[in-house]
């Protein structure tokens, strides 16, 4: 476009040049919006804003001799309405080619979907296969007195058995601010008492948790998760325990594998077990990942008397038994599972979660 107004004319314009000035800016302006690409609001400023062509040459109808002006303004007026409104068009033409393309049927981009990470899985199912045989979830603290998690269970202080639970241990002040020794729960056995403290019998209780211990390996995450069974009732047998465990392995892992019990010992059972199931891989026959046939699950045992005194339970009518597992280490002990290292479950990588 010409720049009729680079050099300020101080000179009368005739009329019929003025006007063929104005027809020229207006064929230019027409031209420009027909050939852009550029939104309306970039075109109105760049041909009637301040610094258009339009502007400056409309700003020199001083120059066009006083009678004309009217006349001449009349045609300023409509060369600006013919840019507007060919300004408008464009851009509501715009529109409609963006509402003819869009098609409310084409199927849209799936955001990511993710699921409950496996360890809530396996709770989840833990939980169900348990609410089957009447026992209740409950959730006791995982940051738990001293008492709950050690002396109530027959280890007193300096008992060396609390060696083997390699605790993290707070110190803290209760309400007669005395200090007293919290623990992050080393195993979810500290629900035990508690679970007996609510004086409700018979007791059918199964209490999953996190816990906590000083290791780190292949094997060991310092937080993990375990599941506490406890069943009080009128004569509560090994049997049952058994019977228990049966079902338990049989419903998690599958209807081949079984469960045995080794004596074992614990503070807070008596007898003690330690409980094994046979090996998903060999199926009892003994390979490379379980020796002999068998893999070691965890502890259990039947709960010992001093425990459910600590509870306030009357010895002489009640009794029962306890067990206690790994979430995880179960979990990784499922068949098709081929878990070689517990810390993967903790990665957060979502190319390991995925899978399950
Ligand atoms: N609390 C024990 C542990 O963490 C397991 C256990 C629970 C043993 C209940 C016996 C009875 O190793």
């Amino acid at each position: 476009m010409t720049d009729r107004t680079d050099t300020p004319n101080q000179e009368p314009i005739p009329t019929p040049n003025f006007i063929g000035m104005l027809i020229e800016c207006q064929e230019d302006a027409l031209a420009v919006i027909a050939d852009s690409n550029k939104a309306a609001d970039v075109l109105r400023i760049e041909l009637l804003g301040a610094k258009s062509s339009l502007s400056k040459l409309t700003r020199q109808i001083r120059l066009v001799p006083d009678a004309d002006r009217a006349q001449v303004g009349t045609v300023v007026n409509d060369v600006k309405k013919s840019i507007i409104d060919a300004i408008n068009k464009k851009g509501a033409s715009k529109i409609n080619d963006l509402r003819s393309s869009f098609d409310p049927t084409m199927p849209g981009i799936r955001p990511p979907e993710g699921h409950l990470h496996i360890v809530t899985q396996a709770i989840e199912e833990i939980t169900r296969i348990f609410e089957r045989i009447s026992f209740i979830r409950v959730r006791h603290p995982e940051v738990d007195w001293d008492w709950y998690a050690f002396g109530a269970l027959n280890m007193p202080a300096n008992h060396p058995a609390r060696d083997e639970w390699e605790t993290f241990f707070l110190e803290t002040r209760d309400k007669k601010q005395a200090t007293r020794k919290m623990v992050l729960t080393p195993h979810t056995s500290n629900g035990q008492v508690r679970e007996m403290e609510k004086k409700k019998l018979p007791i059918r209780m199964i209490n999953i948790a996190k816990c906590y211990r000083r290791q780190i390996d292949v094997s060991h995450t310092p937080m993990f998760h375990q599941f506490e069974g406890l069943y009080i009732d009128r004569n509560v047998s090994i049997g049952h325990l058994k019977g228990v465990l049966d079902y338990f392995v049989k419903q998690f892992f599958g209807p081949e594998r079984k469960a045995r019990i080794r004596p074992f010992h614990f503070q807070f059972t008596e007898p003690s077990f330690e409980v094994d199931i046979s090996c998903g891989v060999c199926n009892g026959a003994g390979c490379k990942l379980c020796k002999q046939g068998w893999l070691e699950l965890g502890g259990a045992g039947m709960v010992h008397p001093a425990v459910l005194t600590n509870g306030g339970i009357d010895t002489t009518k009640y009794n029962g038994f306890a067990f206690g597992w790994g979430v995880e280490r179960c979990f990784m002990m499922k068949a098709g599972t081929h878990l070689d290292d517990i810390r993967l479950l903790y990665s957060n990588d979502v190319r390991f979660l995925r899978q399950f």
